[in-house]
């Protein structure tokens, strides 16, 4: 039976990673409509009414989660112009932080049932903060606790490694954003227009990257020897960055960082040199002079680097040692363009190197207990 699911896929990633772009398109249509271009969040509940009076966002989650989360708290900042911070979940439940009403908690979790989340969560139920979280399963706790739900529409991800669920999130997020712009009376028609009408692109753009996967899995196994890898990221790059180490590490067992880029020079790049290769993700918007900057500093100290680079880019072509090109979208998606070649990295790499990407060593799914 579990072959059967798999269809053509030799495993759950694989398959995961290649229902992207309509789990992508399932969720932005499930919030909006592009004509007349309006959002529909049907299961806000009371918190619809409260998001006028938002003073700050605090965005939670974990692993994959708290990537996405992070994604958010930027579009939100840039939006919605409300100061937004995200936390691993793990931490802030700790730390005794400073909520009231008018603080919008929004939890991240594809399952609705990790315990960080949900203690985490309770923390700000008990500060009286207003709740909403993002999740793939109807009916988890995290629903339960939440004053209101988005729904992401992945589907069912089985795969240890969280891939579609973290682009799903992504666009939930922005959507979110948005209409938390939209309570605030910082959004026009006009721009909600011009948003909805980037997003609708994005499934196809997505479905271009994944048709070139051929293509990609000879520069991913540069990667397959490799004992470390740095992934390199600025601004909205920079979570994705961390989600390309985290996916790399989980399947793989190759241990990789993801950094933000400037960085550098406050020690990492004390570990650069021809044995170590790094993975920069330098696509148009992701303040690409930077990267290029950084790129040539990893160079001059013998460090191999692979660039995340937008079609046509080529300086960038031929600075790089090796480039993986994605189509252009607009600032604002392009984590999720960036994303999906790192995430068939992790996987080419871990079955070269004969790892079980489905059900990797010492991990669960869904992490219950802590
Ligand atoms: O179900 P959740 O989204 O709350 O899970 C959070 C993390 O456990 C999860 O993203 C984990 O990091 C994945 N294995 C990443 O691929």
């Amino acid at each position: 039976p579990v072959t059967a699911l798999k269809g053509q896929y030799p495993h759950f990633m694989l398959k995961e990673i290649h229902e992207q772009p309509e789990a992508i398109a399932d969720t932005i249509w499930s919030l909006a409509t592009l004509d007349p271009p309006a959002l529909y969040f049907d299961d806000l509940g009371p918190a619809a009414e409260r998001l006028a009076s938002i003073e700050r966002v605090v965005l939670i989650g974990m692993g994959t989660s708290l990537h996405a989360a992070m994604i958010g708290q930027r579009y939100i900042e840039a939006f919605a112009r409300v100061p937004a911070w995200s936390d691993n979940a793990s931490e802030f439940r700790y730390r005794d932080p400073v909520l009231d009403d008018r603080t919008l908690v929004i939890s991240v979790s594809q399952s609705g049932e990790t315990v960080d989340v949900l203690e985490a969560m309770a923390v700000a139920r008990q500060a009286g903060a207003l709740q909403i979280t993002i999740c793939n399963t109807e009916g988890a706790q995290t629903t339960r606790v939440a004053d209101g739900t988005v729904y992401t529409r992945a589907g069912l991800e089985r795969g240890v490694a969280s891939t579609k669920c973290f682009t799903a999130a992504v666009v939930a997020l922005y959507l979110l954003a948005l209409r938390i712009a939209q309570a605030k009376g910082r959004l026009s028609q006009g721009d909600l227009a011009a948003h909805l009408a980037e997003l609708a692109h994005l499934p196809r753009a997505v479905a271009g990257i994944i048709a070139q996967r051929d293509a990609f899995r000879k520069n991913a196994l540069r990667h397959a020897q490799a004992q470390h890898v740095l992934f390199l990221g600025r601004g909205l790059a920079f979570p994705v960055a961390m989600e390309g180490a985290l996916k790399l590490k989980e399947v793989s067992y190759i241990h990789a960082e993801g950094y933000a880029a400037g960085e550098m020079k406050h020690g990492p790049i004390a570990l650069i040199e021809p044995a170590f290769p790094t993975i920069a993700i330098a696509t148009r918007h992701a303040l690409r002079a930077k990267m290029v900057s950084n790129i040539e500093q990893i160079q001059a100290r013998g460090g191999p680097v692979t660039g995340i680079v937008t079609e046509g880019d080529a300086e960038l072509a031929s600075l790089c040692d090796a480039v993986i090109a994605v189509p252009a979208v607009s600032s604002w998606l392009e984590p999720v363009a960036a994303v999906i070649p790192l995430q068939l990295l992790a996987y080419d790499v871990a079955v070269h190197r004969g790892c079980d990407v489905d059900q990797p060593r010492n991990l669960a799914k869904t992490v219950t207990v802590e």
